[in-house]
């Protein structure tokens, strides 16, 4: 977690050349919290490899230790899970420190709702004014107690402290938002209650949720219909062990491959990438966009669709980006705008509210930004409008403010890579909690870290 005693760590990337190489990419985030949480609800033994180890996933780690699982670390990325069986959760003794992670948090909030104990849910400034009430409106309705802080335009946030019902009560809720968190914090809480919940939502998301839930052995249905995706979980279930095998993360693997259509010369591969549908929209926006990124060895990886990207310098050029594909590339937008940046005529990027209660308001923080490295955009209540510099580099010589927000970082410094004068983010830190291992990829790939 961000250590708010510890000094900030600016970063600034600069590259002569163009970037070459083959790398991989951390495992994938989502998939990571999903095999700690389900694994820790099956008895006997489930195995990952490939865990990512960033603070956000070793935060839902130490929650579901604290909650009674056995969890070990037997070698990078190599982990073991001894579980407690669906419904033996216990109660924990601390607060839960979630740091800066909202996918810990909502899923936690599900699973604690249906057990019969009280947790209190605390994390760092960026957490701690995100919206909690999309999930505390279905929980409430399945039982559960919840005390949280009002925040920021009297949203209600962290701190919070939860009381489960067992057992609780099954639910039908259609989701008002489009947000796998949301989903999968019922389906969680679905597990350890008695009869079917279900959950219809209109615009697919990420359904990792779902294969694993399967995957471990729970009793789950998925129907297409008119209104939507209808999930179905038979709760009081029984999940068995598993060896899971988590692919790298599409959402990671964005960076390398936008920097390398934008710095001019590059050709890299980028190894083991999910491309599961529900997460992959950013690859074929940028191959729209005229981006050269070829998906080879398709195969399949822990029940999951995984490639290997060729990606290769492109001019890329500026377009209407469809709406309905934001769920599929949601986190994907910051690193996006900074491809339209670079892209020849306006991209167009609207439907994307969403962006707004991320780590950061990440329409604001990211049209902030590119004004102060010389792009023009235009910032719209759900979207953003990017003039882009064809191959004209944007003048750069900005420091930008990461506000505790990992992709905003990492988005900035990809930027910086083609600006004329140097882009500093102010605080590098927030990136350990997804992808620790950003810098040196980068600086393997050819970047220099300017100190
Ligand atoms: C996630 C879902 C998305 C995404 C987040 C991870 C998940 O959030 O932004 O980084 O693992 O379920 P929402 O469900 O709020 O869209």
């Amino acid at each position: 977690m961000t250590d708010a005693t510890a000094l900030p760590q600016p970063l600034c990337l600069t590259i002569t050349g163009p970037l070459k190489g083959d790398i991989t990419v951390p495992g994938d985030k989502s998939i990571s919290h999903r095999a700690l949480m389900l694994g820790a609800l099956a008895v006997g033994e489930t195995r990952v490899s490939g865990l990512l180890e960033g603070e956000d996933v070793l935060a839902t780690a130490a929650a579901m230790r604290a909650m009674g699982a056995d969890i070990e670390r037997r070698a990078p990325g190599e982990w073991a899970i001894h579980g407690v069986g669906v419904g033996g959760l216990l109660q924990p003794m601390t607060a839960l420190d979630m740091g800066n992670s909202g996918t810990s948090t909502r899923l936690l909030m599900g699973l604690v709702a249906s057990h019969p104990i009280t947790a209190t849910f605390v994390g760092d400034a960026s957490l701690s004014g995100r919206p909690m009430g999309r999930v505390i409106t279905p929980l409430g309705l399945m039982g559960a107690t919840i005390t949280a802080t009002p925040g920021p335009g009297g949203r209600l946030s962290l701190p919070l402290t939860l009381t489960g019902l067992c057992p609780a009560i099954a639910l039908r809720y259609t989701l008002p938002v489009a947000s796998a968190q949301v989903k999968s914090a019922v389906l969680l809480a679905g597990l350890n209650t008695p009869g079917d919940t279900t959950v219809i939502e209109p615009i697919p998301t990420r359904d990792h949720s779902e294969r694993m839930l399967a995957g471990f052995g729970a009793r789950l249905r998925v129907e297409t219909a008119p209104e939507g995706r209808i999930i179905t979980i038979s709760g009081e279930a029984e999940l068995r062990p598993q060896a899971i095998v988590v692919p790298g993360d599409p959402s990671s693997a964005a960076f390398p491959m936008v920097a390398a259509l934008i710095v001019p010369g590059s050709d890299i591969i980028i190894r083991n990438v999910g491309i599961n549908p529900t997460r992959a929209g950013l690859i074929a926006v940028l191959q729209a966009m005229g981006g050269q990124i070829d998906l080879i060895n398709r195969r399949e990886v822990g029940g999951e669709p995984v490639a290997d990207l060729h990606v290769r310098h492109s001019s890329l050029s500026g377009i209407e980006v469809p709406p309905e594909g934001a769920a599929s590339m949601i986190d994907e937008y910051p690193i996006l705008f900074v491809a339209a940046a670079c892209a020849s005529g306006r991209t167009s990027m609207r439907g994307i509210e969403e962006l707004r209660v991320k780590e950061s308001d990440r329409i604001a923080v990211m049209a902030q930004g590119l004004a102060a490295c010389g792009i023009a955009c235009t910032e719209l209540e759900d979207g953003l409008i990017i003039e882009g510099r064809g191959g004209d580099p944007a003048p750069g010589g900005a420091t930008i403010a990461a506000r505790l927000d990992h992709r905003i970082a990492m988005s900035f410094a990809v930027l910086g890579l083609t600006a004329r004068a140097p882009v500093t983010i102010d605080d590098a830190r927030p990136i350990r909690t997804s992808f620790p291992s950003f810098v040196p990829m980068m600086t393997g790939l050819g970047a220099t870290v300017d100190q």
